[in-house]
């Protein structure tokens, strides 16, 4: 795993855009799948691919979407559904074809089938190029609660009762927050080509630990990215705060510009 810490979630936001926005001009305009995270943790990077979009050129016109998961029994025009959530926070901002901004069908009247619908839609697209994620206190990635299987497919996942409360901020009230959910497997998950994790602020703490420096485990799902060979996880001060190797991490990243500068001067 390659780490970067930055000092406010701004910095975070744009070296999570950096990567996204390098994959989409290496593409150069060829198709390209993006996996799309809600939640408050990237919105500074979406925040900044918005701005590259406007200021700087950055086009995704030949881009598609695929959303990590979507609470159970919201439509997607209900305003707290996720289908909803990343158009307000990203997608209706930039160029992206609307119809090519796929979330799981949270009212579908068979979820099961749904789940299974949603998996196979994203391996028909020949699977995401690069997927953004976010982490939940517990550990969780998308909607993959402790204790799951840690090569699940999508599938309908019974919400923790601290993601109830963590995601109650964005309901009236914590009682209307859906028990359920549809999510991404981990092994949904983990065939991304490439995956880029973003989190902010101390209460990630301890799952940011345990998802860089700690064994592999359903206990903390997030864990299974570490047999991903091309994860990058991008923290603030606050959400690397418990890890035990930040020096290490500093000269790996001193070592990968190094690198890449020497790549990019030109020949003599
Ligand atoms: C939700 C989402 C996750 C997200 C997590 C953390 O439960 N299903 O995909 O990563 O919350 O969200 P936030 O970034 O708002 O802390």
């Amino acid at each position: 795993m390659d780490i970067i810490i930055r000092d406010s979630p701004q910095a975070v936001g744009a070296a999570v855009a950096d990567r996204i926005d390098a994959v989409i001009r290496a593409a150069q305009g060829a198709p390209l799948t993006l996996g799309l995270a809600t939640g408050s943790s990237p919105e500074p990077a979406y925040e900044e691919l918005i701005r590259r979009f406007q200021e700087q050129g950055l086009s995704f016109a030949h881009c598609q979407a695929f959303l990590l998961d979507e609470y159970v029994g919201l439509s997607a025009d209900h305003e707290q559904s996720y289908a909803a959530t990343i158009r307000r926070m990203f997608t209706r901002h930039v160029d992206i074809d609307d119809a090519k901004v796929h979330s799981p069908q949270g009212d579908a009247q068979d979820p099961e089938q749904e789940v299974r619908r949603y998996d196979a839609a994203i391996s028909d697209a020949g699977g995401v190029d690069v997927q953004i994620l976010g982490i939940g206190r517990n550990g969780h990635i998308a909607f993959n609660e402790p204790t799951g299987s840690l090569a699940s497919r999508t599938h309908v996942q019974v919400l923790a009762q601290s993601t109830v409360e963590a995601n109650a901020r964005f309901f009236a009230s914590e009682d209307e927050v859906p028990s359920h959910a549809m999510s991404q497997g981990l092994g949904t998950i983990m065939e991304a080509r490439k995956i880029v994790l973003v989190a902010l602020g101390e209460d990630k703490a301890e799952a940011v630990k345990e998802l860089v420096e700690g064994a592999v485990s359903a206990r903390w799902p997030g864990t299974i990215l570490q047999h991903h060979p091309d994860v990058t996880v991008v923290v603030d001060e606050a959400a690397a705060s418990l890890l035990e190797l930040r020096d290490f991490y500093a000269t790996l990243e001193r070592d990968r510009q190094d690198r890449q500068a020497e790549l990019s001067a030109p020949a003599h």
